[in-house]
């Protein structure tokens, strides 16, 4: 259990940023504006977790099944993830930040996949925060493409373990989330982040993404401290 001058705080933070639609709803607005709206929470966020000393964020910026949303919102999606990249890069490599995406990026198009690629590139010496895009991302996506790696590669079933497994995901170098949040009261996995969760703390708030504030952030990391934290086995 931490004491209240040395809280824990968690090394990598994944978030299911979700209600963008309803905000918008609620004020009669477009969800694109929702969407837009979501930006200005996910820069804040990354202050925040930047400030508090996160190493790892990972959000869920677009997940595999978003295709199935009209042509108008996934443009829209795309959209602002590309003036997000053209816009923020900048200021993201200046706070040392390093982007790294996991997903299908080649669906979004070559260009864009493209500058994804060279913003990994460019960021890769940063330390500060490890930002992790999951851009047209599923969980389980990301698994079979995992025993597909090891088939293909021949490895026979005695050289298969866990850490073998993980090192042939999406994420192979990034600890396991220790703090999943979901914002905008829902309270399932989404096919997020599938095996990399398997002992992450699940924290749900009814707060809409873009209300999501520094405070609403800073309460996620303090419930995270409160939690004990046993990995299967039995306190001490
Ligand atoms: C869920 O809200 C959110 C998304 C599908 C996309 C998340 C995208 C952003 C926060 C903006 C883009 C991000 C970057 C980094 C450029 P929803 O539309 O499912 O909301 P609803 O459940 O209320 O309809």
């Amino acid at each position: 259990m931490a004491d209240s001058c040395s809280p824990v705080i968690p090394r990598h933070v994944a978030i299911i940023m979700d209600g963008n639609g309803r905000w918008a709803a609620a004020r009669g607005l477009p969800r694109a504006i929702g969407h837009r709206e979501g930006t200005k929470a996910v820069r804040r966020t990354i202050e925040a977790a930047i400030e508090q000393g996160v190493q790892y964020l990972t959000l869920f910026a677009f997940s595999s099944e978003n295709w199935q949303r009209p042509p108008e919102e996934v443009t829209d999606l795309t959209g602002l993830l590309r003036y997000y990249l053209r816009n923020e890069l900048n200021e993201l490599h200046e706070n040392g930040v390093r982007l790294v995406v996991i997903g299908e990026r080649d669906r979004f198009g070559p260009n864009l996949a493209a500058e994804l690629a060279q913003a990994e590139v460019r960021t890769a010496g940063n330390t500060k925060l490890t930002l992790v895009m999951a851009l047209s991302y599923g969980g389980r996506a990301d698994i079979v493409e995992a025993a597909r790696r090891a088939l293909a590669a021949g490895l026979s079933p005695d050289a298969m373990s866990e850490a073998k497994f993980a090192s042939l995901l999406s994420t192979d170098g990034i600890p396991d989330p220790d703090l999943l949040i979901r914002t905008s009261g829902e309270e399932r996995i989404s096919n997020f982040l599938l095996w990399q969760t398997a002992y992450a703390e699940l924290y749900f708030t009814d707060v809409l993404w873009p209300d999501f504030e520094t405070a609403d952030f800073t309460k996620a990391l303090a419930e995270f401290a409160r939690r004990e934290r046993r990995f299967g086995a039995r306190p001490e």
